[in-house]
């Protein structure tokens, strides 16, 4: 029972009942129904603005019964510094999701919209999802709800809880796995394009971020031609080259004693021409386990460990491990054998995805 301004009155709040949809409902008796359905309003602004969700991370699952759960989640923090891709690729990454968030206000004015979708597309292994913790945690202030695997099923209640908590950014893991996927619930459509139609479905004034993540552009790119607009930026997240390669070293070696001189990591570098980064990680662990295992104190690392685990991981009877860290088993992709002076592994794989969409604008 309530007695305020409005004058006195009465709400009934009604919460989820077992067998029922998840909801709570509210209901106003005793107003006349202009002034009942002005404090509906007034609840309604509240619960946006004051929602316990707005501007945290979560995590979408789904229920058995079909519903979907939120968790908070927990991102490991991650640096500009830990990302390691070539500098135009990170730039037009931030570009368009950070970007048009500080200019929100300007851009508005000028009759520009704000909702905007990013592909980042590659191999796997590359840093696809790791690019996407970086910019998602570097995004306080938005909420940020995180879909992958089944909970991409859940992408229609997601991006309305988006739309209500704006400005919010939903990433949708891996969309290849589920989109042509109808499995689910009767008649349904296919996940695509009931994820085409959620970023179809919010105003364009809204501030919103969709970030997709895919190995399978190729699967992708059909529909997402045939209904222009949606995703304005695909950016491919491509194997790294000697230079990432070189930084990679450096990164995942940071907290390692390394004595390893220029000439060691420049054969480093040319042995592992079309390695992902989890290969480098893995071979770094590797020589560290080689320093060890030598019984005397651990020191250092040098070019002996390097260039055992090396040789390891690239023996020939090793394919099962070089794919299992994302390195292509076709003979032709692979660096094994090839030493420094063997030419260089032709990587047609990497590049036939999506050709050409990796430069689109800004
Ligand atoms: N460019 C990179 N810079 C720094 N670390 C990287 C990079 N790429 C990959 N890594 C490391 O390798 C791990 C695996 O990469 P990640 O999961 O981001 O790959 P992905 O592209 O999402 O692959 P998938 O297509 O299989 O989902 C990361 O957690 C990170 O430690
Ligand atoms: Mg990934």
């Amino acid at each position: 029972m309530v007695s305020d301004e409005h004058g006195r009155y009465v709400v009934l709040i009604s919460g989820p009942m077992e067998q029922h949809e998840p909801t709570i409902s509210v209901e106003i008796a005793g107003l006349p129904v202009e002034v009942a359905q002005a404090v509906h309003a007034e609840l309604d602004e509240l619960r946006s603005r004051l929602n316990v969700y707005r501007g945290q991370v979560l995590d979408v699952s789904l229920m058995p019964g079909g519903g979907v759960a939120l968790t908070f989640g927990d991102l490991p923090a991650t640096t500009r510094d830990d990302v390691v891709l070539p500098e135009h690729v990170l730039q037009r990454v931030e570009r368009h999701a950070l970007a048009v968030a500080g200019h929100r206000d300007a851009l508005l004015k000028a009759g520009q919209h704000l909702k905007r979708g990013l592909l980042l597309f590659g191999p796997p292994g590359t840093g696809k999802t790791h690019t996407m913790r970086y910019l998602v945690g570097r995004m306080d202030g938005y909420t940020r709800l995180i879909l992958s695997g089944r909970a991409l099923h859940a992408i229609g209640s997601a991006s309305e809880l988006a739309r209500d908590l704006e400005p919010a950014v939903i990433v949708l893991e891996d969309v290849d796995l589920v989109a042509g996927d109808r499995s689910f619930g009767f008649g349904a459509t296919p996940v695509l394009f009931e994820l085409l139609n959620a970023m179809d479905g919010a105003a364009a004034d809204a501030d919103l971020l969709f970030v997709l993540t895919t190995n399978r552009a190729d699967l992708l790119e059909p529909a997402l031609a045939a209904r222009p607009g949606r995703v304005d930026v695909a950016v491919e997240i491509d194997l790294p080259d000697a230079d990432a390669r070189r930084r990679l070293l450096a990164l995942y070696g940071r907290g390692v004693q390394l004595q390893l001189t220029e000439h060691d990591l420049d054969e480093i570098v040319a042995r592992t021409d079309g390695v992902t980064a989890s290969f480098l990680k893995e071979l770094l662990r590797r020589a560290v386990l080689a320093a060890l295992e030598q019984g005397d104190a651990y020191t250092a690392v040098t070019s002996n460990h390097t260039t055992a685990a090396l040789d390891d991981l690239l023996h020939t009877n090793q394919q099962l491990t070089r794919s299992l860290l994302g390195v292509g088993n076709n003979p032709e992709d692979l660096p094994a054998g090839g030493g420094i002076g063997s030419p260089p592994p032709q990587r047609g794989r990497a590049r036939a995805w999506f050709s050409g969409a990796g430069s689109a604008g800004p």
